[in-house]
């Protein structure tokens, strides 16, 4: 399909005869453009998610200096956007909060300027899926450019990864196993350049998917922010975007169900981030393709985690970039995926995957040498979780996949924290911890609580391992036995909500089962009892978020921004 200038959706502003297209080929002049610049040339935007608070997108100004080159060769003319740029670590309360908010603000920038086709910059765990669900809703011809991960690092000989060592340098503080000293130094040193965290954390899961979905140049995702191949991977993504215009190839003619079932064997091959699961179905649902729970579960049943990265694993997002990063994974797997799916490239997704290479089987490894018998991903379901609530085996402690033990049931970050801190707290290895309160309209916003602190009192006896059950998310870069995403939440009336301290739970993840060992004669009393806790925000995007999301099965978008919905073009009068 080739279309020709005249179809261009920017023409409506600027080729239009009347005083409003005289309005708008003026004002462009006025920038010091010449009038053919915009009226005989496709125009890019380039939604820009940089910002002085977001250290993993700190380059992203010079990558859209590289994506503009790239697009002025091919043809086209360069507009660039800014939008929210949600650094994982700096934005409060959580950036998940903010993650519909950028899909909202992307998609009407989008819909608002005059844009044939968009080149997405950022990588930051939330930009990803944030910028692409937008995209998607608004269905102009689209490719993502990742700002790819940050430097490996190493401490005493040894891999550092960013957020996985945070956590596991703490837990070592509190024993007493590492000095005051030894903290300050890893401060400044476990993160070395702009870019994303180097582990397999959701970021690097979320851009590796969308390079499997066809939404991104194959083998971009794994390129370090600072090397040298990272700007020319940009520009190379300003030229396709043009080309991409021309054939109207939209993120629509891109993301069958088949696309998203090869984005959910990379998730698993990956070893990749629970956060994903949350993602990927909001972003299905965006493109108008079912995508369940059942499905992830099923996938992770057959693909076995191979790539050797932190937190499944021990490697890096550089040693992924030498093995040969995405396309060598997928030739991995291809069995377990469709391959005539339609890529960015306008070509079949068979061809990347049979151009690819192993390059290093320690890092990507054969498929009768996994790096885990335990699966990525499995949901569980059970009286506490009727609509599901997940698990990453691979990343959890293999003794603790059948276990029974009492919850330590809290209702919030504050009442916990004070108690895993007092050394005389009633627990032992056996406890279930359990935070609630947590989920996407209770916290609100479904922050990263779900890596419940162990108590200080089993971190001395050298425990670095417990059953955690919230209704919260983990970060992608943390480790541990946490069963996440219980849905439907507690805030809603979900049965976590009436688990009582002291109450036996038993989780099966073999089973797929999580089960509260109370009867329902018990429970229905309880809940005929309970009172849905107050919802203390009035105003602003807190209130829109709290009275729309949806529930973690569903993929936590707003209830009126899910599915597909033709939506006019704004009128030009
Ligand atoms: Fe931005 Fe981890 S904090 S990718």
């Amino acid at each position: 399909m080739t279309r020709r200038l005249e179809e261009l959706r920017s023409r409506r502003w600027y080729a239009d005869q009347g005083m409003r297209g005289f309005a708008h080929r003026q004002r462009m002049q006025q920038m010091g453009l010449r009038r053919e610049d915009v009226l005989e040339r496709p125009i890019v935007g380039i939604v820009n998610t940089w910002s002085d608070l977001s250290p993993c997108h700190a380059h992203l100004r010079e990558r859209a200096e590289a994506v503009k080159r790239g697009v002025l060769l091919a043809g086209g003319m360069p507009f660039e956007l800014p939008a929210m740029s949600l650094g994982e670590v700096m934005v409060k309360p959580t950036t998940m909060l903010y993650r519909n908010f950028l899909a909202m603000e992307t998609e009407e920038l989008l819909r608002s300027h005059p844009i044939d086709g968009v080149v997405l910059l950022g990588g930051c765990d939330k930009t990803t899926p944030g910028m692409l669900m937008g995209a998607i809703s608004m269905d102009v011809p689209a490719i993502f450019c990742p700002a790819g991960p940050m430097l490996n690092d190493r401490h005493r000989g040894r891999p550092v990864g960013a957020g996985t060592h945070t956590r596991l340098f703490w837990d070592e503080l509190q024993a007493g196993r590492i000095g005051a000293a030894e903290w300050v130094q890893l401060e400044s040193r476990m993160t070395r350049s702009p870019g994303t965290c180097n582990t397999m954390g959701t970021a690097s899961t979320m851009t590796s998917m969308v390079e499997a979905l066809g939404m991104a140049l194959p083998g971009s995702t794994s390129i370090p922010a600072m090397d040298a191949a990272h700007p020319r991977m940009a520009a190379d993504c300003g030229e396709r975007i043009v080309q991409m215009i021309w054939d109207d190839l939209t993120p629509r003619r891109i993301l069958t169900r088949g696309a998203f079932l090869n984005a959910a064997a990379v998730q698993m091959a990956l070893g990749g981030s629970t956060n994903a699961v949350v993602h990927i179905i909001a972003m299905a649902r965006r493109a108008g393709v079912v995508l369940t729970l059942d499905d992830l579960d099923a996938m992770g049943r057959r693909v076995p985690v191979l790539a050797n990265l932190f937190p499944s694993g021990e490697g890096l997002m550089e040693d992924f970039y030498y093995a040969g990063g995405v396309p060598a994974l997928m030739q991995r797997i291809a069995a377990h995926l469709s391959l005539d799916e339609q890529t960015c490239r306008g070509r079949p997704l068979r061809e990347q995957v049979e151009a690819a290479e192993v390059i290093d089987a320690g890092v990507i490894r054969p498929l009768d040498r996994p790096v885990s018998t335990e699966p990525a991903l499995a949901v569980l379901r059970g009286n506490l979780a009727p609509e599901g609530a997940v698990i990453k085996p691979s990343a959890a402690t293999p003794a603790l996949m059948r276990h029974r033990g009492r919850a330590l049931v809290f209702d919030s970050p504050p009442q916990m924290l004070a108690a895993v801190a007092d050394e005389s707290l009633d627990c032992d290895e056996r406890t279930v911890l359990v935070l609630r309160q947590a989920g996407p309209v209770g916290a609100p916003g479904m922050p990263e609580w779900g890596n419940l602190p162990i108590p200080k009192k089993l971190l001395a006896r050298g425990v670095r391992d417990i059953v955690r059950i919230s209704d919260a998310r983990m970060s992608g870069t943390h480790f541990g036995t946490c069963v996440l995403h219980v849905s439907p939440e507690s805030a809603v009336g979900g049965p976590l909500a009436l688990v009582r301290t002291g109450d036996v739970i038993e989780l099966d993840v073999p089973a797929r089962r999580l089960h509260l060992v109370v009867d329902d004669a018990e429970l229905a009393r309880r809940r005929a009892a309970w009172q849905p806790p107050a919802q203390p925000f009035e105003r602003g995007w807190t209130r829109l978020h709290q009275q729309h999301v949806t529930q973690a099965h569903e993929g936590c978008d707003l209830d009126f921004l899910q599915g597909t919905a033709h939506t006019a073009e704004p009128p030009i009068y």
